[in-house]
């Protein structure tokens, strides 16, 4: 086979290459995905060739034309790909000088892959980093509509998987949108240092024909340039930022999954048929199979951060081939994430709560601290206060009764201070209500916190439309 492609080996190779060299070093495959961003990045780049003193204004046109018409072919879908085409990069202007021409050959002056590269996958993060921040907001709204159904909804609060203290459902539901609102803030700190522009620094050292940087960079939408060639043809921290960002949120899903799973045992949720799946064998089963996908997805997500983070480790300045194997495991990445944000949305959006069902998972135990503040209110100290409930919880066990079914006088053996108004504290409402301040369960509480979020999404919707 002969060495395929346009770049750094006509003159210099005359020898075959391996097939399996060919496949294995060819990244089109999956950096055909970025073909927009490549396009876009050459048009600017034919923009400042004229500044350059490369082309003339009238050929810059040209080249511009010309990169328009591979653009239209890309999107009615109709790029025919050759075997030679080793990545976007190749593919894009090989197609180019076979429309316009040996003027094509004029495009690549002074630049190189390596920030052609860069450039491409940045431009690809930053737009589909916006991409996600919509679909997070959607699922920040499914959320809080959750939320304010389940308001007035009391169930269980579990700490080591044991029965705590009761709660509003909705309290338990914007417990999984803070973090979402979190990792939307974080997501929104990565784009700044992302949107910086490497074209102009050339294959490592720079560029030889005095290109304006700075105009590159505005002209593609960046926010700047970066400051140093060797490191911009090189940095992909932008890369592993995004694969952190991603595993973490995933797994702030996953452990909504499992909470979600928990009570889908006893059906104290009901999980639409869209995001459930039968047996095969067992005709009764519905299996709650997009919960548990979003379980699954944070482990490997965890892989490809630490994975590329390795592959990082140790590389010699500047550009090596290593870097390759950014774009299959940020691709996966991103298609995870807005797979999982998607369903994680249409999950929540769907699903119904059986109030009575959730509510008979409450038992007057979990009223145990109640009892404590109780005594507390009445001036006993609560490590005292402490004790004693716990001794009414022994006695109920022991007599094989709950403590809200102890007679005031078994309580008042325990701690003669029980009062007749003790009776009012086995009440999970004024339980809830109790916990009024901010971040608690009661129900202004919950609803402030509904508020604040919807709040924040209104503030980022602004920042970031829908459709952009
Ligand atoms: N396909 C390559 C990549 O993804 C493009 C850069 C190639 N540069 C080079 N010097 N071989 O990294």
């Amino acid at each position: 086979m002969s060495r395929g492609g346009l770049f750094g080996k006509g003159g210099r190779f005359n020898g075959s290459v391996d097939p399996v060299m060919e496949k294995f070093n060819a990244s089109i495959s999956f950096d055909k995905r970025m073909w927009e961003e490549d396009l876009d990045g050459s048009i600017t780049y034919a923009r400042a060739l004229v500044q350059m003193g490369v082309v003339n204004a009238e050929e810059s046109e040209e080249l511009i034309k010309g990169l328009n018409l591979v653009k239209v072919e890309w999107s009615e879908d109709k790029f025919e790909l050759k075997d030679s085409d080793e990545d976007i990069h190749t593919a894009n202007e090989r197609r180019l000088t076979e429309l316009i021409g040996p003027l094509g050959g004029k495009l690549h002056t002074g630049r190189s892959r390596n920030d052609q590269v860069a450039t491409d996958t940045r431009l690809y993060v930053v737009k589909m980093e916006k991409q996600i921040i919509n679909h997070l907001l959607d699922l920040l709204s499914a959320g809080c509509k959750l939320a304010k159904e389940t308001k007035s909804i009391l169930c269980p609060g579990y700490t080591h998987l044991q029965p705590a203290q009761p709660i509003r459902f909705g309290h338990w539901i914007m417990s999984h949108m803070s973090p979402v609102v979190r990792d939307v803030e974080r997501l929104i700190e990565l784009i700044p240092r992302a949107n910086q522009c490497p074209l102009g620094c050339g294959a490592l050292a720079g560029n030889a024909f005095s290109v304006d940087r700075e105009f590159l960079a505005s002209d593609l939408g960046f926010d700047g340039v970066l400051p140093n060639s060797l490191d911009a043809v090189c940095d992909r921290d932008f890369v592993v930022e995004f694969l952190f960002w991603h595993s973490m949120f995933l797994s702030h899903l996953s452990q909504f999954s499992e909470d979600v799973i928990i009570m889908n045992l006893k059906k104290e949720v009901i999980i639409s048929d869209a995001y459930a799946t039968g047996s095969s064998l067992m005709p009764q089963k519905k299996n709650p199979d997009a919960l548990e996908l979003l379980r699954g997805k944070a482990g490997m997500a965890l892989g490809r951060a630490v994975g590329f983070t390795a592959t990082l480790k140790g590389l010699p300045r500047a550009y090596n081939k290593d870097l390759q194997e950014d774009k299959k495991t940020l691709f996966e990445s991103i298609d995870t994430t807005l797979d999982c944000v998607q369903i994680a949305a249409g999950v929540i959006g769907t699903m119904k709560v059986d109030e009575e069902k959730v509510g008979a998972g409450l038992c007057m135990e979990m009223l145990a601290t109640d009892l404590a503040d109780y005594l507390v209110r009445k001036g006993v100290p609560f490590r005292e206060t402490h004790h004693i409930s716990g001794a009414v919880v022994r006695l109920a066990e022991e007599t094989g009764t709950n403590i809200g079914s102890l007679t005031l006088a078994q309580l008042q053996a325990v701690d003669a201070r029980f009062e007749g108004d003790v009776m009012k504290v086995w009440n999970y409402e004024q339980s809830v209500e109790r916990k009024n301040s901010t971040g608690g369960t009661s129900l202004k509480s919950v609803e402030d916190q509904i508020a604040k979020v919807e709040a924040f999404m209104a503030k980022i919707e602004e920042k970031f439309p829908s459709g952009n």
